[in-house]
């Protein structure tokens, strides 16, 4: 495995660590990173990796995959220093939010073998799941090396359509900040009927943690699991009468719409040309 990366930020790092942690060689990944501090921080980290100022042709010569692992106001930039370099290079992988392919292909001087991911914030912890599109032109090694990449930082979800990566945007590219929001709402509604406010987040953290495990550990959907839990007259029903009357599960499915419809106007406004 031969890996180079363009950008090694909090993602950059997250990979590495992840791919490092299952018995990846440090000196199978360099780094493209302008930034000292950030150099620095990745050489004590990876003792024997590789380090580049900038995108000069021994940066990404002979990599089996290039990571673009910069935010996507700077990957115009990033991917024409690249573009001259890049022409042998087997796959290029964009984990940035909302860059279309079509857009990093142009940037790429017309390189057309993209992978591109649509991670989570829980990549960092290695927690996070990946919506990943690929070209046509991607072959299947390629793909492959791709999902062994990406599952340093979770789970992994094949689409078939690029445009489907704006509804994972919508659904688990933003879902963390909707869990807490709910989290929000658990540990406050605990404090305002008596509990600590650290004990109000234990009773609201180990909850949605205990709720999500039997789930997955359960074949049954999530509104049979709902309706075991809801007896007749109970306290669970009275709960769920004040969300129904709120119509808060519609307003989430909303929500999530919302979501990923601004994705599709990032990827619209991210690929413009200044
Ligand atoms: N963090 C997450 O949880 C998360 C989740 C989903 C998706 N993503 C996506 O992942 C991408 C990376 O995110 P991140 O959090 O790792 O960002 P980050 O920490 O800001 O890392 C980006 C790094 O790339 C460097 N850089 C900037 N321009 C460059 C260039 N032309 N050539 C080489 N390196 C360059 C930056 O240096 P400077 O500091 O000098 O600018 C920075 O160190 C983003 O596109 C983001 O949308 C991140």
């Amino acid at each position: 495995m031969n890996i180079a990366f363009v950008g090694g930020g909090n993602m950059a790092t997250a990979l590495i660590g992840g791919l490092v942690a299952k018995g990846a060689d440090p000196r199978d990944f360099r780094v493209v990173e302008p930034l000292p501090a950030q150099q620095d921080r990745l050489t004590g980290r990876f003792p024997g990796i590789g380090i580049f100022g900038e995108p000069t042709e021994g940066a990404v010569a002979g990599a089996d995959l290039v990571v673009m692992a910069v935010k996507p106001q700077q990957m115009r930039a990033a991917a024409m220093a690249l573009a001259p370099g890049v022409a042998d290079v087997p796959v290029v992988l964009s984990i940035a939010a909302g860059t279309r392919i079509a857009d990093l292909a142009r940037w790429l001087g017309g390189y057309t073998r993209i992978v591109r991911a649509m991670p989570n914030t829980p990549a960092l912890i290695g927690a996070g799941i990946s919506g990943v599109y690929a070209t046509a032109d991607v072959t299947d090694g390629s793909r492959r090396l791709a999902t062994r990449v990406l599952e340093a930082a979770g789970a992994v979800l094949w689409v078939e359509r690029e445009d489907l990566l704006d509804v994972v945007t919508g659904v688990s590219g933003s879902g963390p900040a909707y869990v807490f929001y709910f989290l929000e709402g658990l540990e406050e509604a605990a404090q305002a009927m008596g509990f600590a406010h650290a004990d109000a987040r234990l009773l609201a953290y180990a909850t949605f943690a205990g709720a999500v495990k039997l789930a997955q550990a359960s074949d049954l959907a999530p509104h049979v699991l709902r309706a075991q839990v809801t007896s007749k007259g109970g306290t669970t029903e009275r709960a769920l009468a004040v969300l129904e009357a709120g119509a808060v599960k519609a307003k989430f499915v909303a929500a999530v719409q919302a979501a990923a419809e601004r994705a599709r106007e990032m990827g619209d406004e991210f690929g413009r040309e200044p």
